[in-house]
């Protein structure tokens, strides 16, 4: 007799058992809502090789002259023409359905047809992307002409950032892991490290426990368990870590001192065996 459909979230007993030991060992573990089953993880799956898929879109069409509602007509449409929908639009009262954050601007970049991607300008796109009721997350920065070494090597260390905390999760590790890695390499570059936004649970709803930080040290925070999905991106500021929210729209995170930031994230699964990452 099937007693368990596919889609329970019963767990396997060695990995239950497992659990408990750290749990009685003071460790903070995940509930039973932050892994994900089988079926769960096929329909994330499906839902970030679309979400890629609007990146790569992007990548194929961006340049300077473009407005950032140019960016968002190419996102918006591809996501439609693929079945799928965009989950920034109407999410909590945002007005489009990806985010353009530009230079000085951190995230949450509202598109606009009065914003004009300019030669130097260095643009985080972050799409997320529901597809058959589950969630995916991953942004990517874009160069826009000839860009500055200093921005650029901004740019690239944001993106080492995000590559050091991949490589840091795994199985029976723990979240400090990826923001100690991740803090470690952006100060040592003379960045830092913003502390508001963090990465987040996501699949089953756009933002779930747990807060994935930064920043931390290793061996501590939530123990990492195969079948947690969770997005890695961080956000690096040239000069000093303070931001603020654009008082006009409300959503628009800005650089307090005005320097350029980047961002880069991926929507990640912690198996048995290490890490698969779902979207690129
Ligand atoms: N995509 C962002 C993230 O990485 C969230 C944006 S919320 C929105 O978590 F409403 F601004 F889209
Ligand atoms: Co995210």
């Amino acid at each position: 007799m099937m007693l368990f459909s596919r889609n329970n979230n019963k767990l396997a007993p060695g990995i239950e058992e497992k659990i408990k030991k750290y749990r009685r060992m003071g460790c903070t573990v995940p509930t039973r809502k932050m892994i994900k089953n089988e079926e769960q993880i096929a329909g994330i799956r499906e839902s970030s090789k679309i979400n890629t898929g609007v990146l790569d879109h992007v990548a194929q069409h961006i340049k300077a002259g473009m407005s950032t509602e140019d960016v968002n007509t190419l996102v918006h449409e591809y996501t439609l023409a693929h079945g799928a929908i965009p989950a920034p639009l109407n999410y909590e009262g945002f007005p489009k359905s990806v985010c353009v954050s530009i230079n000085e601007e951190v995230c949450h970049g509202i598109p606009s047809k009065d914003v004009i991607l300019r030669d130097g300008d260095i643009v985080n796109v972050d799409v997320s992307t529901i597809y058959n009721g589950y969630f995916s997350d991953a942004s990517r920065m874009f160069l826009i002409g000839d860009v500055s070494p200093e921005r650029r090597r901004l740019v690239d260390v944001t993106r080492e950032c995000l590559e050091l905390g991949i490589e840091a999760a795994r199985p029976w590790g723990f979240l400090g892991d990826i923001g100690e890695a991740i803090q470690e390499y952006a100060e040592s570059n003379g960045y830092s490290v913003v502390r508001e936004f963090c990465g987040h649970g996501v699949g089953i709803e756009f933002h779930e426990r747990p807060e994935v930080e930064h920043v931390g040290r290793r061996g501590t925070g939530m123990l990492l368990v195969p079948g947690m999905i969770f997005t890695i991106e961080p956000m690096i500021n040239m000069g000093k870590p303070g931001i603020f929210i654009d008082e006009e729209n409300g959503w628009t995170v800005i650089t307090e001192d005005e320097k350029p930031s980047a961002q880069w994230e991926n929507t990640i699964l912690i198996t048995e065996a290490g890490v698969e990452r779902l979207t690129w």
